[in-house]
């Protein structure tokens, strides 16, 4: 066609639209676009006005960069380099993935009641599996009236914390049976504050266990017992394999770094120049994307504002164009977040499969949120993070700077989301996101910041984001660490974190 021609269609197309184009326009400019859907763009993007708009080149070229951005197959040149030999392409691969079973639940009186039984029993489980110098617990909550006067030992759900008159810390404390308050004093005898400033810790909805002195109807308390984990021995794993962390891409978003994820996909494929780092890229065997794949549509007030592909097959399709030039003697296990188009409520099911369409590829899982990994005997407990805005705001002390500790904060009460109503839960049967398994290394995602801390022998990784810093983050004063991947090695448990930021 004749761009002068094209011109012509241009002007007759926007006009039924009510659109005509400035001056400003030339030929040249919209000469390889398809006119359909650069008009379909350009009414997405304007949206509603009064009489005619008139059309002025910046609009165009906007438009045009995103028909074309969502035209164009990515494509990630890899350079295969002859001196590039992974070992994880000749250690065969050796995985368990166990999802977390998706209940449905319809959200009534008696779901919730199930729902909180099932977690007081399934903790307190774990609770009396700890040693005990003292002997076991009250059984029931509604036997300590015959404990009047004694010290007692009791398990239960948090179901209220307030600050008294007096300035003491009360707890509602209960069970299948009964309810019980729990005083924590605010004296000043250094044992008294201590245990007055642990707490302040204790979050609605989780279950402890008190140590205290039942006196009339309050116990007062002694000590706080958390379910918590054990000490955790480190594996001797024979292959010196890598697992490689990645999470929140946020794929649609016009703030997605996709530059620095094709750098990190080239770096998997031996094209880093160092020598050091091109034999950690030949050790990961194994990649854990814990969620916000994708941007998602209409997560947010106003979001196609903020997306460079409004339309959330593109952005998954996008991601699985990005994600085939990853070797594939890899494996990659891929959870959604609270972005990501399955529903909100935890545990989330695997990407379903009209989003996936019809790509498959053997090497790539599609998993729930949280999923349990076993990888060559490593454990991996991998969940988006969703709950940890609840338990930053919740415990004092905790801040979006440093994920890893409100994600140890969640080992010690053995659950990834304890506060109910902080984020989604489905309130359904079995409390399926209850931690009854120790892993090796727990990862979550969420809040865009790198963070990683050992406790008690779990290593526990945030593994940051690929997004740049959003418009929200600035608001609150987040800074997000883009374009950094931990790897961990198996073999010795070292962490490396990759950086493919360019700072
Ligand atoms: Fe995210």
């Amino acid at each position: 066609m004749d761009t002068s021609e094209k011109l012509k269609e241009f002007s007759s197309k926007l006009s039924k639209v009510k659109m005509l184009p400035k001056a400003d326009i030339s030929e040249d400019l919209i000469d390889n676009t398809d006119i359909d859907k650069l008009v379909e763009k350009l009414v997405f993007n304007i949206g509603t006005f009064e009489g005619v708009h008139f059309v002025d080149s910046n609009e165009v070229k906007e438009a045009i960069s995103e028909v074309n951005k969502s035209k164009i197959p990515v494509r990630v040149e890899v350079i295969k380099s002859g001196d590039f030999h992974p070992i994880a392409a000749d250690i065969a691969d050796n995985y368990k993935i166990e999802t977390r079973d998706v209940e449905h639940a319809e959200g009534n009186v008696a779901d919730f009641v199930n729902y909180f039984r099932n977690r007081i029993e399934r903790l307190r489980k774990i609770l009396n599996a700890r040693p005990s110098p003292d002997g076991s617990p009250v059984e029931r909550l509604d036997l300590l009236k015959d404990f009047i006067g004694r010290d007692v030992y009791i398990i239960g759900i948090v179901t209220s914390k307030i600050t008294t008159k007096k300035g003491n810390i009360m707890v509602v404390m209960e069970d299948e049976t009964a309810d019980v308050k729990v005083i924590f004093s605010n004296n000043n005898s250094a044992i008294g504050k201590s245990l007055f400033n642990t707490a302040s810790s204790i979050i609605n909805d989780e279950v402890i266990a008190i140590k205290g002195k039942l006196i009339n109807q309050f116990v007062i308390a002694k000590e706080i017992i958390w379910p918590d984990i054990p000490i955790l021995e480190r594996k001797s794993i024979n292959e010196d394999l890598g697992i490689a962390f990645i999470s929140d891409i946020h794929v649609g978003s016009k703030l997605f770094m996709e530059n620095n994820f094709v750098s990190m996909i080239k770096w998997l494929n031996g094209n880093s120049t160092d020598k050091r780092n091109k034999e950690l890229a030949g050790k990961v065997k194994y990649i854990v994307a814990s969620g916000d794949i994708v941007d998602g549509i209409g997560v947010y007030p106003n979001q196609d504002r903020d997306l460079s592909l409004p339309d959330m097959y593109m952005q998954y399709k996008m991601f699985f164009d990005l994600i085939e030039n990853i070797p594939d003697y890899i494996q990659i296990f891929v959870l959604p977040g609270n972005h990501d188009s399955v529903r909100r409520a935890e545990p989330q099911p695997a990407l379903p499969k009209s989003l996936i369409k019809d790509y498959h590829r053997d090497n790539v899982h599609f998993v729930s949120n949280p999923s349990y990994l076993e990888l060559n005997g490593i454990n991996v407990l991998a969940y988006h993070g969703t709950s940890l805005d609840s338990i930053i705001s919740a415990i004092p002390g905790m801040s979006y700077d440093k994920p890893e500790l409100p994600m140890v904060e969640l080992l010690k009460r053995r659950h990834l989301s304890p506060i109910y109503g902080g984020n989604v839960i489905v309130p359904s049967k079995n409390d399926n996101l209850v931690i009854d398994k120790v892993p090796d290394i727990l990862v979550m995602g969420h809040v865009h910041k790198n963070g990683i801390a050992r406790y008690k022998g779990v290593t526990v990784i945030n593994d940051g984001t690929w997004q740049a810093r959003t418009a929200f983050q600035v608001k609150f004063g987040q800074f997000p660490t883009p374009a950094r991947m931990p790897v961990f090695e198996m073999k010795n448990y070292n962490i490396t974190t990759v950086n493919f930021s360019g700072e």
